[in-house]
C-alpha cells in the first residue's frame, strides 16, 4: 500500500511519524514523503532509523517518566480498592512516550533507495499512492484536494485539518468511539476521512460511552486548552512569555508576595513582552476565546461542540453540547470541566462502571484530592494516551445533574493518534 505523508514534518506530523514508529507501521507500507517547501530534498532515512522528531514535538523522557509515574499510581489506587482504571486497576497503557529507537521492521522503500521529497502540489504524484495523509493544514487541503478528486483520483484521503471534517462525503475519526460509523462509511465507498476536533475527541475518549447509552440530554463543557492547540508558534512563545514573566524576581528576589506579584504584572503589561503569537499576554492569564466568531455568540471552537460530537457518534436525534472555550498555560493537554444533564438518575457508581468500560485509554479516577492532584492534570497526562475523568459528583443542580472533568494529551487522542489508527484500518479493509 502506497502511502503519502504531507506535512509530516510540523508538529501533529513530527507526532504522528513518531507514533507510527512505535507501533512499527512502517513495516507494511510503502510510504511516500511530501513537501511543500524541500521539493527534491532527502525522505526521512527509513522507519528504522529515521531522523528523531524535531525538537519538542515528541514526548520527551520526561513525559515518558510521568507515563510510568500514572500508571504505577493506577495500580497502587487500584490496590487499594479506589481507583477504577480502565476496565479493571491495572488497564493497559499504550504510550505516546515510549523513547523512539525505531521501528525495528524493514525500512521504507524511499528511504532505502534515498528517495526524494515529491512535490506534494503535483497531482499526478499525489495520484499515484492509494492513501495520502495530511498534516499540511487546512489551506492546503482546500487546495488540492478538490483539484485531486476531480482528477479522477479514488485513494484514501486522511486528513488532520478541519476542511472537510463536515462534507457528507468525509467520516470524522475517533475509532475507539466509532469504529461501527468509520467501517460503515468504508463499506459504502467513502474515502474521506478527518480528524475530529481535539476538544472534541479528548471529551468523547473520556465520556462517549455516556452518549451511547442514552444518558446525556444535553452538556456543558468548560474548556481549559493547551497552547499546543494553536500551533508551534504559540508554544514556544508561551514559554518565552514565562521566562520574561519570572525575570524581575530572578533579578531582584523577594519573599514578599505582593512585591512579586507587582514585579510579575509589571513584565505582563510591558510592552516588550512578546505576544505576537496570542496578541496579548498568556502565560499567568487565560484567554477565553479560541477560534473565530460564529453567529450567536460562540466562537467556532464552541461551535464544534455540537456539530462534531453528533457526526462522530452519529446521534440522532442531535444532542446539544456547548459551553465556553478558554486557552490556558499550558503546553499540550486540553482540560475540560463538563456538566452533564442525565436522561434520568444514574447512581454515580453506574456511570463510573459506564465510563471505565468506554475504552482502554480512560481512566475514571476516584474523587479524592490524591488521585486529582497526581493524575488529573496537564503534567501528569502529556505525552500518555491515557484520558483520565475524574471530579465525578452529582451537583448540587439535584439528582440529574453530574460533574466531571477530564485530560488529554491534544497531540496524541486530540490529533495524530486518530489519523494513525485510520490508516491500519484502511490497511485492514483493503486487506494489504
Ligand atoms: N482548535 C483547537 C485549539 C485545536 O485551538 O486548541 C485542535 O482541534
Amino acid at each position: 500500500m502506497r502511502v503519502g505523508m504531507i506535512g509530516w514534518r510540523g508538529m501533529v506530523g513530527s507526532v504522528l511519524m513518531q507514533r507510527m514508529r512505535e507501533e512499527d507501521d512502517f513495516a507494511r507500507l510503502e510510504p511516500v514523503f511530501f513537501s511543500t517547501s524541500n521539493i527534491g530534498g532527502q525522505a526521512p532515512t527509513g522507519a528504522g532509523g529515521l531522523a528523531p522528531p524535531a525538537a519538542s514535538d515528541g514526548p520527551t523522557s520526561r513525559e515518558a517518566k510521568n507515563l510510568d509515574t500514572v500508571t504505577s499510581r493506577q495500580a497502587q489506587m487500584g490496590a487499594g480498592g479506589r481507583a477504577r482504571a480502565g476496565t479493571s486497576g491495572q488497564a493497559p497503557v499504550e504510550a505516546g512516550g515510549k523513547t523512539s529507537t525505531g521501528a525495528g521492521g524493514g525500512a521504507p522503500a524511499d528511504a532505502r533507495d534515498g528517495a526524494t521529497l515529491k512535490d506534494a502540489k503535483n497531482l499526478r504524484e499525489l495520484a499515484a499512492c492509494d492513501v495520502l495523509i495530511s498534516c499540511q493544514g487546512g489551506e492546503y487541503t482546500t487546495e488540492i484536494y478538490a483539484p485531486l478528486r476531480a482528477s479522477g483520483w479514488r485513494g484514501y484521503w486522511i486528513d488532520a485539518a478541519s476542511t472537510l471534517r463536515m462534507a457528507d462525503d468525509a467520516a470524522i475519526v475517533l475509532d475507539p468511539v466509532n469504529r461501527r460509523v468509520i467501517d460503515e462509511a468504508i463499506g459504502r465507498g467513502l474515502r474521506t476521512f478527518a480528524g475530529g476536533n481535539c476538544t472534541v475527541s479528548l471529551m468523547l475518549m473520556a465520556v462517549a460511552s455516556l452518549f451511547q447509552n442514552g444518558l446525556v440530554e444535553w452538556m456543558t463543557t468548560m474548556t481549559y486548552q493547551a497552547a499546543s492547540g494553536a500551533g508551534a508558534a504559540k508554544m514556544i512563545e508561551l514559554v518565552n512569555q514565562m521566562t520574561r514573566l519570572t525575570d524581575p524576581v530572578r533579578k531582584s528576589p523577594s519573599e514578599n508576595a505582593l512585591e512579586i506579584d507587582r514585579m510579575t504584572i509589571a513584565a505582563q503589561r510591558d510592552a516588550s513582552l512578546p505576544t505576537q503569537e496570542f496578541g496579548v499576554p498568556l502565560a499567568g492569564s487565560l484567554i477565553p476565546w479560541v477560534d473565530r466568531e460564529m453567529p450567536g455568540g460562540q466562537t467556532r471552537e464552541e461551535w464544534k461542540g455540537t456539530a462534531e460530537t453528533n457526526k462522530i457518534l452519529g446521534l440522532a436525534p442531535t444532542v446539544p453540547v456547548d459551553g465556553i472555550c478558554v486557552r490556558v498555560g499550558t503546553m499540550r493537554c486540553h482540560s475540560q470541566g463538563l456538566c452533564i444533564k442525565l436522561t434520568r438518575d444514574v447512581s454515580v457508581e453506574e456511570i463510573e462502571q459506564i465510563l471505565a468500560r468506554g475504552n482502554q485509554w480512560v481512566r475514571v479516577m476516584p474523587n479524592n484530592k490524591e488521585s486529582t492532584l497526581h493524575c488529573l492534570t496537564p503534567t501528569a497526562v502529556s505525552g500518555t494516551l491515557n484520558v483520565p475523568i475524574g471530579r465525578i459528583h452529582k451537583l448540587v443542580m439535584g439528582p440529574l445533574f453530574l460533574g466531571a472533568f477530564t485530560v488529554g494529551d491534544q497531540l496524541l487522542w486530540g490529533a495524530a493518534e486518530p489519523l494513525r489508527r485510520t490508516l491500519r484500518i484502511i490497511r485492514e479493509h483493503m486487506g494489504a
